[in-house]
Protein backbone atom coordinates (compact mmCIF):
# COMPACT_ATOMS: atom_id res chain seq x y z
CA UNK A 1 0.00 0.00 0.00
CA UNK A 2 0.99 3.38 -1.09
CA UNK A 3 2.15 4.64 2.15
CA UNK A 4 1.73 8.08 1.62
CA UNK A 5 -1.78 7.67 0.18
CA UNK A 6 -4.68 9.04 2.45
CA UNK A 7 -7.71 8.49 -0.04
CA UNK A 8 -7.82 4.96 -2.11
CA UNK A 9 -10.68 4.05 -4.20
CA UNK A 10 -10.22 0.43 -5.41
CA UNK A 11 -12.91 -1.26 -7.87
CA UNK A 12 -15.57 1.41 -6.25
CA UNK A 13 -18.69 0.46 -8.17
CA UNK A 14 -22.33 1.55 -8.14
CA UNK A 15 -24.92 -0.24 -10.28
CA UNK A 16 -28.76 1.05 -9.46
CA UNK A 17 -31.05 -1.13 -11.22
CA UNK A 18 -29.43 -2.57 -14.34
CA UNK A 19 -27.40 0.36 -14.97
CA UNK A 20 -23.88 1.10 -14.03
CA UNK A 21 -23.10 4.68 -13.03
CA UNK A 22 -19.79 4.30 -11.98
CA UNK A 23 -17.65 1.41 -12.93
CA UNK A 24 -14.74 0.12 -10.89
CA UNK A 25 -12.62 3.56 -10.49
CA UNK A 26 -9.76 3.09 -9.19
CA UNK A 27 -7.47 5.97 -8.13
CA UNK A 28 -5.03 7.20 -5.09
CA UNK A 29 -4.81 10.35 -3.82
CA UNK A 30 -1.68 11.90 -1.38
CA UNK A 31 -1.67 14.25 1.23
CA UNK A 32 -0.80 17.94 0.11
CA UNK A 33 -1.75 17.29 -3.31
CA UNK A 34 -5.33 19.10 -4.70
CA UNK A 35 -6.54 16.38 -7.27
CA UNK A 36 -9.39 16.92 -9.68
CA UNK A 37 -12.02 14.78 -10.69
CA UNK A 38 -13.14 15.66 -14.30
CA UNK A 39 -15.92 14.73 -16.15
CA UNK A 40 -18.75 15.79 -18.04
CA UNK A 41 -22.28 16.10 -16.75
CA UNK A 42 -23.78 12.91 -15.68
CA UNK A 43 -20.13 11.21 -15.71
CA UNK A 44 -20.81 9.68 -12.33
CA UNK A 45 -18.76 12.41 -10.31
CA UNK A 46 -20.97 13.15 -7.23
CA UNK A 47 -22.55 9.46 -7.11
CA UNK A 48 -18.76 8.34 -6.30
CA UNK A 49 -18.21 11.49 -4.05
CA UNK A 50 -21.57 10.34 -2.34
CA UNK A 51 -19.79 6.77 -1.97
CA UNK A 52 -16.62 7.91 -0.80
CA UNK A 53 -18.28 9.73 2.17
CA UNK A 54 -20.89 7.01 2.95
CA UNK A 55 -24.10 9.06 2.15
CA UNK A 56 -24.86 5.92 -0.31
CA UNK A 57 -23.54 2.33 -0.22
CA UNK A 58 -21.16 0.69 -2.79
CA UNK A 59 -21.75 -1.95 -5.01
CA UNK A 60 -18.48 -3.00 -5.01
CA UNK A 61 -15.14 -2.12 -4.42
CA UNK A 62 -13.65 -0.26 -0.95
CA UNK A 63 -12.90 3.30 -0.42
CA UNK A 64 -9.94 3.74 2.51
CA UNK A 65 -8.88 6.74 3.84
CA UNK A 66 -5.37 6.36 5.79
CA UNK A 67 -5.94 2.78 5.00
CA UNK A 68 -9.04 2.38 7.21
CA UNK A 69 -11.96 0.62 4.92
CA UNK A 70 -14.90 2.82 4.59
CA UNK A 71 -17.69 -0.08 4.25
CA UNK A 72 -16.47 -2.05 7.24
CA UNK A 73 -15.64 0.96 9.73
CA UNK A 74 -17.42 4.01 8.58
CA UNK A 75 -17.09 6.03 11.57
CA UNK A 76 -13.67 5.43 12.24
CA UNK A 77 -12.98 6.44 8.40
CA UNK A 78 -15.56 9.33 8.57
CA UNK A 79 -13.13 10.64 11.60
CA UNK A 80 -10.50 11.40 8.84
CA UNK A 81 -13.09 13.27 5.92
CA UNK A 82 -14.44 16.33 5.56
CA UNK A 83 -16.46 17.08 2.63
CA UNK A 84 -19.25 19.41 1.14
CA UNK A 85 -21.53 17.63 -1.05
CA UNK A 86 -24.61 19.22 -0.93
CA UNK A 87 -25.45 22.74 0.01
CA UNK A 88 -23.67 23.22 3.52
CA UNK A 89 -25.98 24.04 5.78
CA UNK A 90 -25.77 27.41 7.85
CA UNK A 91 -27.78 29.30 9.57
CA UNK A 92 -28.16 32.61 8.04
CA UNK A 93 -29.09 34.84 11.32
CA UNK A 94 -26.17 33.69 13.08
CA UNK A 95 -23.01 34.68 12.20
CA UNK A 96 -20.01 32.79 10.32
CA UNK A 97 -18.14 32.27 13.68
CA UNK A 98 -21.49 31.43 15.34
CA UNK A 99 -22.22 29.02 13.03
CA UNK A 100 -18.65 27.46 13.18
CA UNK A 101 -19.03 26.87 16.98
CA UNK A 102 -22.97 25.52 16.28
CA UNK A 103 -20.77 22.58 14.09
CA UNK A 104 -17.27 22.32 16.60
CA UNK A 105 -20.01 21.39 19.33
CA UNK A 106 -20.73 18.07 16.89
CA UNK A 107 -16.71 16.42 16.81
CA UNK A 108 -14.68 16.31 20.31
CA UNK A 109 -11.69 18.41 20.78
CA UNK A 110 -12.31 21.31 18.34
CA UNK A 111 -10.95 24.22 20.25
CA UNK A 112 -11.51 27.77 20.14
CA UNK A 113 -8.07 28.22 18.78
CA UNK A 114 -8.77 25.81 16.09
CA UNK A 115 -11.62 27.81 15.16
CA UNK A 116 -9.42 30.33 14.70
CA UNK A 117 -7.13 28.46 12.46
CA UNK A 118 -9.51 27.46 10.25
CA UNK A 119 -11.45 31.11 10.10
CA UNK A 120 -7.57 32.29 8.96
CA UNK A 121 -6.86 29.64 6.98
CA UNK A 122 -9.78 30.40 4.49
CA UNK A 123 -9.32 34.03 4.41
CA UNK A 124 -12.29 34.87 6.93
CA UNK A 125 -10.85 36.60 9.68
CA UNK A 126 -12.54 39.86 8.79
CA UNK A 127 -15.96 38.99 8.39
CA UNK A 128 -16.40 36.29 10.64
CA UNK A 129 -18.74 38.08 13.05
CA UNK A 130 -21.11 38.79 10.35
CA UNK A 131 -24.32 37.26 10.08
CA UNK A 132 -24.02 35.33 6.82
CA UNK A 133 -27.17 36.04 5.28
CA UNK A 134 -24.76 39.05 4.42
CA UNK A 135 -21.85 36.44 3.15
CA UNK A 136 -21.69 36.36 -0.19
CA UNK A 137 -21.24 33.02 -2.32
CA UNK A 138 -17.66 32.89 -2.39
CA UNK A 139 -17.84 33.74 1.17
CA UNK A 140 -20.38 31.27 2.44
CA UNK A 141 -18.41 28.54 0.95
CA UNK A 142 -15.24 29.27 2.74
CA UNK A 143 -17.38 29.10 5.47
CA UNK A 144 -18.64 25.80 4.60
CA UNK A 145 -14.93 24.51 3.78
CA UNK A 146 -13.60 25.95 7.24
CA UNK A 147 -16.48 23.87 9.00
CA UNK A 148 -15.59 20.64 7.04
CA UNK A 149 -11.88 21.31 8.33
CA UNK A 150 -12.41 21.80 12.01
CA UNK A 151 -11.96 18.57 12.85
CA UNK A 152 -8.68 18.28 11.06
CA UNK A 153 -9.57 15.88 8.70
CA UNK A 154 -6.82 14.23 6.13
CA UNK A 155 -9.09 13.95 2.73
CA UNK A 156 -11.40 17.31 1.88
CA UNK A 157 -13.78 16.35 -0.48
CA UNK A 158 -15.50 19.13 -2.47
CA UNK A 159 -18.15 18.75 -5.09
CA UNK A 160 -18.38 20.92 -8.05
CA UNK A 161 -16.72 23.81 -5.89
CA UNK A 162 -16.63 26.41 -8.30
CA UNK A 163 -20.13 26.15 -9.33
CA UNK A 164 -21.39 29.66 -9.04
CA UNK A 165 -18.75 31.83 -8.29
CA UNK A 166 -17.11 34.40 -10.64
CA UNK A 167 -13.94 34.49 -11.74
CA UNK A 168 -12.19 36.31 -8.84
CA UNK A 169 -13.81 33.72 -6.81
CA UNK A 170 -12.37 30.88 -8.21
CA UNK A 171 -8.83 32.41 -7.83
CA UNK A 172 -9.49 32.88 -4.29
CA UNK A 173 -10.70 29.37 -3.70
CA UNK A 174 -7.88 27.87 -5.96
CA UNK A 175 -5.20 30.20 -3.44
CA UNK A 176 -6.88 28.65 -0.49
CA UNK A 177 -7.20 25.31 -1.38
CA UNK A 178 -3.84 25.29 -1.97
CA UNK A 179 -3.10 26.62 1.07
CA UNK A 180 -4.60 24.30 3.20
CA UNK A 181 -2.97 21.03 0.90
CA UNK A 182 0.11 22.53 1.68
CA UNK A 183 -0.13 24.21 5.44
CA UNK A 184 -2.52 21.29 6.37
CA UNK A 185 -1.33 18.27 4.65
CA UNK A 186 -4.34 17.47 3.80
CA UNK A 187 -5.44 15.59 -0.20
CA UNK A 188 -8.05 17.91 -1.55
CA UNK A 189 -10.49 16.63 -4.35
CA UNK A 190 -12.55 18.41 -6.08
CA UNK A 191 -14.67 17.84 -9.01
CA UNK A 192 -15.72 19.83 -11.87
CA UNK A 193 -17.17 19.82 -15.68
CA UNK A 194 -14.63 22.26 -16.76
CA UNK A 195 -11.09 21.07 -17.94
CA UNK A 196 -10.11 25.11 -17.40
CA UNK A 197 -10.87 25.31 -14.15
CA UNK A 198 -9.11 21.92 -13.06
CA UNK A 199 -6.15 23.08 -14.76
CA UNK A 200 -5.72 26.14 -12.50
CA UNK A 201 -6.46 24.42 -9.16
CA UNK A 202 -4.89 20.70 -9.32
CA UNK A 203 -2.09 18.85 -9.07
CA UNK A 204 -3.08 15.54 -11.01
CA UNK A 205 -6.81 15.31 -12.55
CA UNK A 206 -8.77 11.89 -13.13
CA UNK A 207 -11.00 12.02 -16.14
CA UNK A 208 -14.20 10.26 -15.41
CA UNK A 209 -16.85 9.66 -18.84
CA UNK A 210 -19.82 6.93 -18.42
CA UNK A 211 -18.48 6.53 -14.53
CA UNK A 212 -15.32 4.56 -16.45
CA UNK A 213 -12.02 6.24 -15.49
CA UNK A 214 -10.34 7.26 -18.84
CA UNK A 215 -6.97 8.54 -17.39
CA UNK A 216 -4.98 10.24 -14.67
CA UNK A 217 -3.12 12.93 -16.19
CA UNK A 218 -0.23 15.24 -13.81
CA UNK A 219 -0.44 19.02 -14.49
CA UNK A 220 2.54 20.20 -13.76
CA UNK A 221 5.22 17.52 -13.79
CA UNK A 222 7.41 18.16 -17.02
CA UNK A 223 5.20 21.37 -17.67
CA UNK A 224 8.10 22.84 -19.24
CA UNK A 225 8.95 20.49 -22.43
CA UNK A 226 5.08 19.98 -22.78
CA UNK A 227 3.57 21.02 -26.16
CA UNK A 228 0.41 23.28 -25.54
CA UNK A 229 -1.78 24.31 -27.46
CA UNK A 230 -1.03 28.52 -27.45
CA UNK A 231 -4.20 31.19 -28.48
CA UNK A 232 -2.33 34.57 -28.81
CA UNK A 233 -5.33 37.13 -29.61
CA UNK A 234 -3.91 40.39 -31.80
CA UNK A 235 -4.89 43.13 -33.32
CA UNK A 236 -3.42 41.79 -36.97
CA UNK A 237 -3.22 37.65 -37.12
CA UNK A 238 -1.77 37.36 -40.70
CA UNK A 239 0.80 39.28 -39.91
CA UNK A 240 1.62 37.31 -36.67
CA UNK A 241 1.50 34.27 -38.66
CA UNK A 242 3.58 35.85 -40.93
CA UNK A 243 6.28 36.89 -38.63
CA UNK A 244 6.11 33.33 -36.69
CA UNK A 245 6.48 31.44 -40.18
CA UNK A 246 9.40 33.89 -41.28
CA UNK A 247 11.24 34.66 -38.21
CA UNK A 248 11.28 31.38 -35.67
CA UNK A 249 10.22 29.26 -38.71
CA UNK A 250 7.13 28.13 -37.07
CA UNK A 251 4.47 26.34 -39.36
CA UNK A 252 1.33 25.41 -38.07
CA UNK A 253 0.04 28.61 -36.88
CA UNK A 254 -3.73 28.74 -37.65
CA UNK A 255 -5.36 32.03 -38.26
CA UNK A 256 -8.37 32.98 -36.74
CA UNK A 257 -11.03 36.42 -36.32
CA UNK A 258 -8.65 38.26 -33.74
CA UNK A 259 -6.20 35.55 -32.79
CA UNK A 260 -3.84 32.69 -33.74
CA UNK A 261 -3.32 29.62 -32.37
CA UNK A 262 -0.23 27.32 -32.73
CA UNK A 263 1.40 24.70 -30.59
CA UNK A 264 4.17 25.22 -28.41
CA UNK A 265 6.50 24.31 -24.95
CA UNK A 266 6.36 26.75 -22.00
CA UNK A 267 9.95 28.30 -23.04
CA UNK A 268 8.40 28.90 -26.96
CA UNK A 269 5.55 30.66 -25.40
CA UNK A 270 7.97 33.43 -24.09
CA UNK A 271 9.88 33.76 -27.59
CA UNK A 272 7.00 33.78 -29.37
CA UNK A 273 5.02 36.22 -27.87
CA UNK A 274 8.70 38.49 -27.63
CA UNK A 275 9.02 38.51 -31.32
CA UNK A 276 5.59 38.97 -31.89
CA UNK A 277 5.88 42.45 -29.74
CA UNK A 278 9.21 43.39 -31.25
CA UNK A 279 7.70 42.86 -34.91
CA UNK A 280 5.05 45.44 -33.96
CA UNK A 281 2.22 43.20 -33.03
CA UNK A 282 -0.03 44.04 -30.20
CA UNK A 283 -1.02 41.31 -27.91
CA UNK A 284 -4.37 41.25 -25.73
CA UNK A 285 -4.08 37.95 -24.44
CA UNK A 286 -2.67 34.35 -24.54
CA UNK A 287 -4.21 31.52 -23.27
CA UNK A 288 -2.66 27.92 -23.46
CA UNK A 289 -4.09 24.28 -22.37
CA UNK A 290 -2.45 20.85 -22.07
CA UNK A 291 -2.72 19.37 -25.41
CA UNK A 292 -3.09 16.19 -24.37
CA UNK A 293 -5.44 17.06 -21.94
CA UNK A 294 -7.65 19.66 -23.96
CA UNK A 295 -8.07 17.32 -26.97
CA UNK A 296 -9.02 13.83 -24.50
CA UNK A 297 -12.02 15.94 -23.00
CA UNK A 298 -13.15 17.03 -26.13
CA UNK A 299 -12.82 13.85 -27.76
CA UNK A 300 -14.92 12.87 -24.90
CA UNK A 301 -17.49 15.16 -24.43
CA UNK A 302 -17.73 15.55 -28.50
CA UNK A 303 -18.14 19.49 -28.19
CA UNK A 304 -16.30 22.61 -28.04
CA UNK A 305 -18.22 23.10 -24.12
CA UNK A 306 -14.77 23.57 -22.55
CA UNK A 307 -14.86 27.42 -21.50
N1 LIG B 1 -30.42 7.77 -7.44
C1 LIG B 1 -30.23 7.60 -8.75
N2 LIG B 1 -31.00 6.76 -9.46
C2 LIG B 1 -30.82 6.58 -10.78
N3 LIG B 1 -29.86 7.18 -11.49
C3 LIG B 1 -29.04 8.03 -10.86
C4 LIG B 1 -29.17 8.28 -9.44
N4 LIG B 1 -28.22 9.16 -9.10
C5 LIG B 1 -27.53 9.45 -10.21
N5 LIG B 1 -28.02 8.77 -11.27
C6 LIG B 1 -27.50 8.81 -12.65
O1 LIG B 1 -26.13 8.50 -12.59
C7 LIG B 1 -25.40 9.24 -13.55
C8 LIG B 1 -24.28 9.98 -12.86
O2 LIG B 1 -24.80 11.01 -12.07
P1 LIG B 1 -23.89 11.95 -11.19
O3 LIG B 1 -23.05 11.14 -10.31
O4 LIG B 1 -24.78 12.94 -10.54
O5 LIG B 1 -23.00 12.66 -12.30
P2 LIG B 1 -22.10 13.98 -12.22
O6 LIG B 1 -22.00 14.39 -10.80
O7 LIG B 1 -20.80 13.57 -12.82
O8 LIG B 1 -22.78 15.01 -13.06
C9 LIG B 1 -26.40 10.15 -14.23
O9 LIG B 1 -26.78 9.57 -15.44
C10 LIG B 1 -27.56 10.19 -13.27
O10 LIG B 1 -28.75 10.40 -13.97
MG1 LIG C 1 -22.48 16.19 -9.88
Amino acid sequence: MNETAVLQLRNVTKKIGRRTIVDHLSFDVPRGEVFGFLGPNGAGKTTTIRMIVGLIGMSDGEVYVQGIPVKKEFENAMRHVGAIVENPEMYKFLTGYQNLVHYARMHSGVTKQRIQEVVELVGLKNRIHEKVKKYSLGMRQRLGVAQAILHKPSVLILDEPTNGLDPAGIRELRDYLRRLAREEGIAIVVSSHLLSEMELMCDRVAIIQNGKLIDVQSLHDAKTVEQRRVTIETDDPLRAKETLESVLSVTDVAVREGEIELLADREQIAVITEMLVHAGSKIYGIRSASKSLEDQFLEMTGSEQIV
